[in-house]
């Protein structure tokens, strides 16, 4: 089995190599065995760096890798030291988000591909305050997602029918949230206005609008009203696309928009014709 190699500081950014047609996959040099190697170029920062900087590690992967578990290994064999947080190993829980080059994605169900000469980048999700390495720290986030107070419990008797309501399949869509952050990083408005409470939360409010067990919209609707709130978002449907629930985040926020536009508009009217 090749040495791996041990961690480099990055000075300066290589250009990116031009993508090969078919990717070919880097073999590990010991006979007989399938596994590739890939490179990884990790970002890191602990608590005490002023600066992030990236670290080079090289090492055998077996072929059905994830990029979770390479990092893992990397933390197994190279640097005891690295942080990225993790969970349920299986996609479910939202623990595992990262930038994988340049793209938001879970890290576990995310799988490697390496390909020779290509060094995969990692680096933290983006709006939200980087703990150390790759973990970032959701408190924020989960605040946001509790001002719009998603009722986890009816609060009236469901009804007896057991027919779909219309409009069920996006209503599902919703439920299946697992609130990794992905779309917040995503999100070009989030990354410059901290103040913008970002596509998950309205998501979250755009599904108690649309079935509010018993529930008053009408603050969910104000919190959606205001000027950082649906207002800000500019349709680029970057969370949309990285959703790995396929939960439509952007498409929310628009329902929601719309909701409230409709509303403001009834009412001025009313009062014209009053
Ligand atoms: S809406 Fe999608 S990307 Fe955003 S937190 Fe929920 S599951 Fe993650
Ligand atoms: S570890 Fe739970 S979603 Fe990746």
């Amino acid at each position: 089995m090749s040495e791996p190699a041990m961690p480099t500081e990055r000075t300066a950014p290589e250009p990116a190599a031009p993508e090969p047609a078919a990717p070919e996959p880097a073999a590990s040099e010991q006979p007989g065995d399938d596994r590739s190697i890939v490179r990884l170029r990790l970002s890191r920062r602990k608590q005490s760096d002023r600066k992030v900087h990236f670290e080079d590690f090289e090492l055998p992967v077996d072929p059905e890798s994830t990029v979770l578990d390479a990092l893992l290994e990397v933390r197994r064999k190279l640097d005891p030291s690295l942080v990225v947080r993790h969970a349920c190993m299986h996609g479910s829980c939202g623990a595992c988000g990262v930038r994988g080059d340049g793209r938001e994605t879970l890290a576990c169900v995310t799988p490697l591909n390496p390909r020779r000469g290509h060094a995969i980048e990692v680096e933290p999700l983006a709006g939200q305050r980087p703990i150390a390495d790759l973990a970032v720290d959701m408190v924020d986030f989960a605040a946001r997602m509790a001002e719009v107070d998603l009722p986890l419990v009816r609060t009236v008797e469901p009804a007896n029918v057991a027919e779909l309501p219309e409009g069920i399949r996006w209503l599902t869509r919703f439920e299946n949230c697992i609130e990794c952050g992905l779309c917040l990083s995503a999100c070009p408005v989030s990354g410059s206005d901290p103040k913008y409470i970002g596509p998950a939360a309205l998501a979250a409010g755009a599904r108690v609008v649309a079935e509010p067990r018993g529930r008053d919209v009408g603050p969910v609707l104000a919190l959606a009203g205001e000027p950082d709130s649906v207002w800000r978002c500019r349709d680029v449907m970057e969370c949309s696309a990285v959703c790995p629930a396929a939960v439509e985040p952007g498409t929310a926020v628009i329902s929601l928009r719309r909701r409230i536009a409709g509303e403001r508009l009834g009412r001025l009217l009313g009062r014209r014709q009053a």
